[in-house]
């Protein structure tokens, strides 16, 4: 993979336009819940001021409706949060596209952020109008949002075709780089683990995986759906019925490769005050969900990733926000911290589980991404790197 980097240019007295992924949980009333992302990005943002780069730095919020503002989507809790990080003042300018008095106004060694992207009517459609006004704004267009890599949009893909240089970020670097390790050559036994709700949305990768791993170790909703395909009973547990053949043809494919839990930490209803019944898989009753895998479920998986050269985790194994059926994820998140495999996790749900189980700093790479993170594992191509690949080769 070559690219051009943020370290590689001279960025003195330019104007630099950032790209980060900025796209943090919040609570109802706006409050972030988790600001890793924001912290990822500042390295990236300082290393342009402290080189007296004039800096710009964008992100999306969430899915709003493009062509209006409006406040639950507003970068303005971010603009704090950043300012408290970086030390100094980060105002949030609202209209930017057009650039203007703001933009003439911006001087090297300061930074503003650009209210989020996606309030811009054709940012999704990565719209070349938008793509070129964007670019206009900037001498040096920084892509540092790996979050946001499998996706080509105006910010993300356009920008980068017009703007007079483009290069990654060095947070962009750093997760192509970990994960390409992890995937390029791995140490064996490599083994991944994938949960979560869906088979659905999972589906191209557990198909990738199964092929180029050792062991694939299926969790949450997409386990039920494995269980249902080598016949066990899953009750009225989260399942895709439709589905069940897919799983199916995985379990076919790969002999012995995708362990499936014997036995299940069941409840009559999804509930934090549940009460946790422990049962074997065949004893699962017509009006039982699974919401966790049991002990001795856990003491296979723990032997599997005890073993391994290479982890890779993606989807938490039970419902590991209640506490009465953690067990399996919190089990998991300890087995992986305790071996000396190298391990990447990625994604929304499983870095709340890691930090939950206190074992983030035993994890050797997490990624800030979730969607981009599997796409990477499937072995896709990422838009927003292949642009910059193209820019770096042209
Ligand atoms: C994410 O949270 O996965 C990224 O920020 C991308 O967001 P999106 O799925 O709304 O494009
Ligand atoms: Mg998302």
């Amino acid at each position: 993979m070559s690219f051009k980097r943020l370290t590689d240019l001279d960025v003195a007295g330019k104007r630099v336009f950032i790209r980060a992924d900025l796209n943090v949980p919040q609570d109802d009333a706006g409050n972030i819940t988790d600001d890793s992302r924001i912290r990822a990005s500042v390295p990236g943002i300082r290393d342009a001021l402290a080189r007296g780069a004039a800096v710009m730095v964008t992100s999306h919020l969430g899915r709003p409706t493009e062509g209006k503002w409006s406040e639950a989507d507003s970068l303005a809790p971010i603009a704090k949060r950043l300012s408290e990080i970086l030390g100094t003042p980060v105002p949030l300018v609202r209209d930017w596209v057009d650039g203007g008095a703001w933009h003439a106004a911006l001087q090297p060694g300061t930074v503003v952020l650009l209210e989020n992207c996606r309030f811009n009517t054709g940012e999704k459609k990565d719209d070349d109008v938008l793509a070129r006004k964007m670019a206009h704004l900037c001498d040096v267009y920084v892509n540092d949002a790996f979050g946001t890599a499998h996706r080509a949009e105006a910010t993300t893909h356009g920008i980068a075709k017009h703007a007079p240089a483009a290069c990654a970020g060095p947070l962009m670097a750093a997760e192509l780089e970990a994960l390409g390790r992890a995937l390029a050559h791995p140490a064996r036994p490599v083994v991944a683990i994938v949960g979560g709700s869906k088979v659905s949305t999972k589906l191209t990768v557990l198909k990738t995986l199964a092929a180029k791993v050792d062991t694939l170790i299926v969790g949450g909703g997409i386990a039920n759906t494995f269980i249902l395909a080598a016949h066990g009973h899953v009750g009225k547990s989260l399942v895709e019925a439709d589905l069940v053949g897919e799983a199916q043809s995985i379990l076919d494919a790969f002999p012995g490769k995708v362990p499936i839990p014997v036995d299940a930490v069941c409840a009559k209803e999804f509930s934090a005050t549940a009460a946790p019944m422990q049962k074997a898989i065949e004893n699962v009753a017509p009006d039982d969900m699974i919401l966790d895998i049991g002990p001795s479920s856990i003491a296979v998986l723990k032997m599997i990733v005890a073993k391994a050269g290479t982890i890779v985790w993606n989807g938490p194994i039970g419902v590991f926000e209640f506490d009465g059926f953690a067990a399996g994820t919190r089990a998991l998140a300890e087995a992986i911290a305790a071996s000396s495999a190298f391990s990447i996790a990625g994604g929304g749900d499983t870095v709340a589980a890691i930090h939950k189980f206190g074992v983030a700093d035993r994890i050797s790479y997490i990624s800030t991404a979730g969607g981009a993170f599997l796409e990477f594992l499937e072995g896709r191509t990422l838009p927003a790197v292949a642009m910059l690949e193209t820019r770096a080769s042209g």
